[in-house]
């Protein structure tokens, strides 16, 4: 396959509890442009529902079941193109359900005699932000044309396993996802030593008797005002003056579940006091987010900040931080995805895989396996 030719990608996602598969025509490498035929996204919502976040063994079975029926759906939109180039996320994720996308991608390579890229799915949330939407309903054309990155960049990925500060040097490196020359691409400044902040946001969700996933629910709750004086929390901003770039949110959750328990079993199901806690918890992991990636883009010189990841989608997130980087850094860029692509989607993995392939960092099938602490 020629670089400047253009080539069609299938790529695949199944690191956590959605089973995605994108197809799209990428060409142009020096301003690259991708066209997305087909994005399939099969949640699984509904099934891990009932436990509050995600059960590994039953979004193994899902993924197992609904991979197929996803492929099939993906292509037949797509109208059947000729495939030029397998993506598949790799890792990081839940192991049992990153080794069903692994396998199907492999099996498929194999058959069809295809080389494949592995992705890293953190990298895939930072490759969401060059998807731009071009307003035309007939043909749903994206592109990545009018987005140019400055670096370094640093960039904050926030999602349901992950919270990471990641300081990024260029699009991508020659090497493949495990090699020296990657690692020094991306350098993790700072990350959550334990809950990720989606995770926490599900989790206190979960404790005010709220729907999964939280995020989102706490969202909605959250855009009231507080008039009564009875409903002003406080809640803490765990480690947001500390000189390094790492979060806890583990803190913040215990902090609403002794919160909640101290209220009368009235106050406990109101509405004013679950909307007054989301509210609040909401803010308390954005002033932690915001802060930390203040001073990081201002100790590395970052000329672009980006976000990525489920979280990436909080509209009060997105505005907060724009508004801090205009204020406090006004030469720097500020990037965020379209909120469609924060979430755990395929097109993302295909777009990461073209900027790879352009290096040529493709492998055979033989060699790709799934590795559920894979490093950026
Ligand atoms: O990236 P993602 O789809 O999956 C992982 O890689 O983990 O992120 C899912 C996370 C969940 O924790 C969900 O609650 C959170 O993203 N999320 C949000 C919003 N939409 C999804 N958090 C805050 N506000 C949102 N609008
Ligand atoms: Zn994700």
């Amino acid at each position: 396959m020629k670089k400047n030719n253009k080539i069609i990608i299938l790529a695949i996602e199944t690191s956590c509890d959605d089973t995605c598969i994108a197809l799209l025509e990428a060409k142009d490498q020096l301003k690259p442009k991708f066209k997305i035929l087909s994005n399939i996204v099969s949640s699984q919502v509904e099934v891990h529902k009932k436990w509050g976040g995600v059960y590994p063994t039953l979004a193994k079975r899902e993924h197992q079941k609904n991979l197929p029926k996803v492929f099939k759906k993906a292509m037949e939109k797509a109208k059947n193109p000729k495939i030029d180039l397998i993506a598949v996320t790799v890792g990081p994720g839940l192991e049992p359900c990153l080794w069903i996308g692994v396998n199907f991608a492999k099996d498929l390579a194999q058959e069809i005699n295809l080389p494949i890229v592995a992705i890293n799915h953190i990298e895939a949330h930072i490759f969401a932000n060059f998807i731009k939407k071009i307003q035309d309903t007939k043909c749903p054309l994206f592109t990545h044309s009018k987005i140019r990155v400055l670096f370094p960049a640093v960039c904050l990925v926030v999602s349901g396993g992950h919270t990471q500060l990641i300081l990024m040097k260029n699009y991508r490196a020659k090497g493949d996802i495990s090699s020296k020359a990657h690692y020094r691409n991306y350098k993790i400044l700072g990350e959550t030593r334990d809950d990720a902040a989606g995770e926490c946001l599900d989790k206190v969700a979960r404790i005010l008797g709220l729907s999964y996933p939280g995020g989102p629910v706490i969202e909605t709750e959250a855009r009231c005002r507080i008039k009564d004086k009875k409903y002003r929390i406080q809640l803490p901003r765990p480690m947001i003056s500390q000189k390094n770039y790492d979060f806890s949110f583990s803190g913040l959750k215990t902090a609403v579940l002794y919160h909640f328990k101290n209220q009368s079993e009235k106050d406990r199901k109101s509405k004013k006091y679950t909307r007054a806690m989301c509210k609040e918890v909401q803010q308390a992991v954005i002033d932690v987010l915001i802060r930390k990636t203040i001073k990081a883009a201002k100790d590395y010189k970052a000329k672009t900040i980006i976000l990525g990841g489920g979280v990436a989608a909080n509209r009060e997130l997105r505005k907060q931080l724009q508004e801090k980087t205009k204020k406090e850094l006004p030469n720097t860029k500020y990037l965020t995805p379209d909120t469609y692509y924060c979430t755990d989607n395929a097109a993302m993995v295909g777009v990461a895989a073209y900027f790879s392939w352009l290096k040529g960092n493709i492998k055979s099938w033989k060699k790709i396996k799934a590795d559920a602490n894979l490093k950026i």
